[in-house]
This record gives structure tokens, C-alpha cells and sequence, in this order.
């Protein structure tokens, strides 16, 4: 083997891995604050009042962060964030999920996608601060359940992706249809992903993976 082998990119990807990857990310994710860091200075407390009492005096008249509770993937965390985050950037900045991604930020290409209490909504459109108290389910907590393994196998036998990159977004809409609705037709399907852009243009195959993906999940 030569010796400037890059060892990272020799790892066999698998269904497998990325299903342990993902759950390896959920469970890494503390369920409470330890440190409170200031986000204009960077100083850290040991907690939430001292930092507020730092803002009211290093740096009066600015927003204060908050510390939001959300139930991720069914398990519940505490996070810092400042209030007009969105719910795309405190899972991609705060809690290294980054399998909603970040395209557009204008709420018109799905791509950050994450299902809320059933329904499938998009992350970079909600404020975190808004999503406590609601269950939140991302991409990997759908990759982390075996019982989903089907869709995410369908997807791959169906080659219904090319760059990769839209793929979360379509998968996680997918679930949510197969939730709500175990053998969708041809159109329900299509209907359901319509708020999904694929720039590389792999729509085509999207609606006879999940509906090969319903067959298997029945
Ligand atoms: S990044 Fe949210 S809809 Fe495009
Ligand atoms: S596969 Fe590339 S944007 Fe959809």
C-alpha cells in the first residue's frame, strides 16, 4: 500500500456504517449544557445566569443567548443558541447533524428537510427556539432505525441520486409520506417529494424507490 494512502477514504462504505455512524452521532450528542460560552467574546461559565450576567455588562443592549430544549430523534438536549437561529444551523453548528442540508436558506428546495410532530417541514424556515416541546426527526435518525433500512436500500438500488447532496432532503419527505400513507401510488409519491429540488436531475427514480421501498416495508 503506498504510503500517502489517505486511511480515512480507504473505509468500505456500507449500509452498515452509515447506520452506525448515524446512530454513533445521535448518541454523542450531550443531553445537557456543561459550559456556557459568549459568542461575541468567547468567554465561558460554568452556567446560564453567569452568562447572562456578562451580557448585561460586556456587551449591553445585545440578545442574549437562549438555551432551547429539543427532542431529537426522540431523545431530549439542551442547546445554546443565539434567538434567531434556525433549527438547520443549531443541528449543523450545535449538534453536528449535518444531514439537513444547507442549499437555498430560502425554504424553496427541501434539501434541509426534517420531519416535526408527523409532518415533514423544513428546518432552515423554523426557528429553534420555536421546536421545543415538538419531536423532531432527522435523516439520521431515520438511517439509526433498522426498521427504514428498506427505503434507504431501495434508494440505492435505484441509483436515485447522483451528487448526493439533495438525497437527505428526499429521503426524509419519502418517510414521512411512507408514515403517513404504507402504499402510496405512483403520483401520491411524486406529490409528496414535489417540494424537493434536485439539481442533478434524478427525479425520475425517486417514486419507484419508495414504492419499491412500500413493498418491502409492509
Ligand atoms: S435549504 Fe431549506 S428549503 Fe432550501
Ligand atoms: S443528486 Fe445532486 S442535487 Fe440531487
Amino acid at each position: 500500500m503506498p504510503s500517502n494512502v489517505d486511511t480515512a477514504r480507504s473505509v468500505t462504505f456500507t449500509a452498515e456504517t452509515a447506520s452506525d455512524r448515524a446512530a454513533a452521532l445521535i448518541d454523542g450528542i450531550p443531553v445537557s449544557l456543561t459550559e456556557y460560552r459568549c459568542p461575541i467574546c468567547g468567554g465561558t461559565f460554568t452556567g446560564y445566569a453567569d452568562l447572562k450576567s456578562h451580557y448585561a455588562t460586556a456587551h449591553e443592549g445585545a440578545a442574549a443567548p437562549v438555551v432551547a430544549v429539543l427532542t431529537l430523534n426522540g431523545r431530549n438536549c439542551e442547546v445554546l443558541i443565539e434567538p434567531h437561529w434556525t433549527l438547520k444551523r443549531t443541528l449543523q453548528f450545535r449538534l453536528g447533524l449535518t444531514g439537513a442540508k444547507h442549499m437555498c436558506d430560502k425554504g424553496v428546495c427541501g434539501s434541509c428537510t426534517v420531519i416535526m410532530d408527523g409532518r415533514a417541514v423544513l428546518s432552515c424556515q423554523m426557528l429553534a427556539v420555536e421546536c421545543e416541546g415538538r419531536d423532531i426527526e432527522t435523516i439520521e435518525g431515520i438511517a439509526a432505525n433498522p426498521k427504514w433500512r428498506p427505503l434507504i436500500d431501495a434508494y440505492c438500488r435505484w441509483d436515485a441520486m447522483q451528487c448526493g447532496y439533495c438525497t437527505t432532503g428526499f429521503l426524509v419527505s419519502a418517510k414521512a409520506l411512507l408514515d403517513k400513507n404504507p402504499n402510496p401510488t405512483e403520483q401520491e409519491c411524486r406529490e409528496a417529494l414535489a417540494g424537493n429540488i434536485c439539481i442533478c436531475g434524478t427525479y425520475p427514480r425517486h417514486a419507484q424507490a419508495i414504492l419499491e421501498a412500500a413493498a418491502r416495508l409492509v
